[in-house]
């Protein structure tokens, strides 16, 4: 079949998430026009099977990106799997606020797929980060993405570090000694008890990445009374719903916390003493 009638054909599927499985399976990497470009293409029965599979997989509720095998984040390509949560656009916002405050030193808890700290080391190229997760295969894959866009070399294993970047295991902070100006995180926040959760949909993501206990809050309050601890630390920058600024607000505050800005999903809070 040519790329032309397959383009045509009525599969149930967005004609956008069709185009990109097309385009995948032909020509990773390029980007769409290639497809207007090529539509004389001839794809061979393996081609056309592998497609047909990942248009069932998309109509049973399989994320895109997990199809594809990468997410765009901040306008670069991240590789995705069951391995760790798939980078949401709303988590741009975090990379914007630790950016004006421009450290020369972080630390990211909670890395999953590393798209917070490779963006921040590819944005603030000055900067020593240090991302942190306490699931080896979130790290493996982070690892994965770190190599990819260079921050690391495929022989730096297991604990991968170079003088500029580096990803740890870690259950939080735990009894971490790295000194560090900025804390960003994006833990667990859903409350698994919300009503507007798409659970199906959620469910090809690791639950350990996605909820929370304490109406989604535990590990960040967890986070807050560590990071409290930390005589270095100016700055937490902290995703969670909108829903849940306030509380989190109030909570920091007695921790020695005030919230200096909020931006979409993201909050910056400076630490008072
Ligand atoms: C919401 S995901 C965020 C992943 C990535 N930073 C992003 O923004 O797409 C949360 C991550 O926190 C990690 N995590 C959960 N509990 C943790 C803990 N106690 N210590 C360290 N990391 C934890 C999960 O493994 C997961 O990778």
């Amino acid at each position: 079949m040519l790329v032309k009638e397959l383009r045509k054909k009525k599969f149930g599927l967005d004609k956008n998430e069709l185009d990109l499985i097309i385009l995948n399976e032909i020509a990773p990497g390029e980007d769409k026009s290639f497809l207007t470009a090529h539509e004389d293409i001839k794809l061979d029965d393996g081609q056309m099977k592998r497609i047909e599979l990942n248009v069932d997989c998309r109509k049973n509720g399989e994320p895109l990106a997990y199809i594809l095998g990468y997410k765009e984040f901040y306008g670069r390509k991240f590789l995705v799997d069951s391995r760790a949560l798939i980078p949401r656009p709303e988590t741009e916002a975090l990379i914007d606020l630790v950016k004006e405050l421009n450290p020369k030193s972080i630390l990211e808890v909670g890395t999953g797929s590393g798209c917070i700290a490779v963006t921040l080391a590819l944005e603030l190229p000055d900067a020593r980060i240090v991302g942190l997760d306490n699931s080896e295969n979130a790290l493996m894959l982070a690892r994965d993405n770190a190599i990819e866009w260079r921050l690391l070399e495929e022989w730096d294993h297991p604990v991968h570090s170079s003088e500029w970047f580096g990803l740890m295991y870690s259950d939080l902070l735990g009894d971490l000694k790295i000194r560090t100006e900025v804390i960003v995180a994006n833990l667990p926040y859903v409350d698994k008890k919300w009503d507007w959760l798409d659970k199906k949909a959620l469910a090809y993501e690791p639950a350990e990445a996605l909820y929370a206990k304490d109406e989604g809050l535990a590990l960040i309050k967890k986070l807050i009374h560590q990071a409290a601890r930390r005589k270095c630390t100016k700055y937490l920058v902290l995703e969670a719903d909108p829903c849940q600024h306030e509380k989190i607000a109030e909570y920091a505050k007695t921790k020695g916390f005030d919230l200096v800005k909020t931006k979409d999903f993201g909050l910056v809070f400076k630490f008072n003493r």
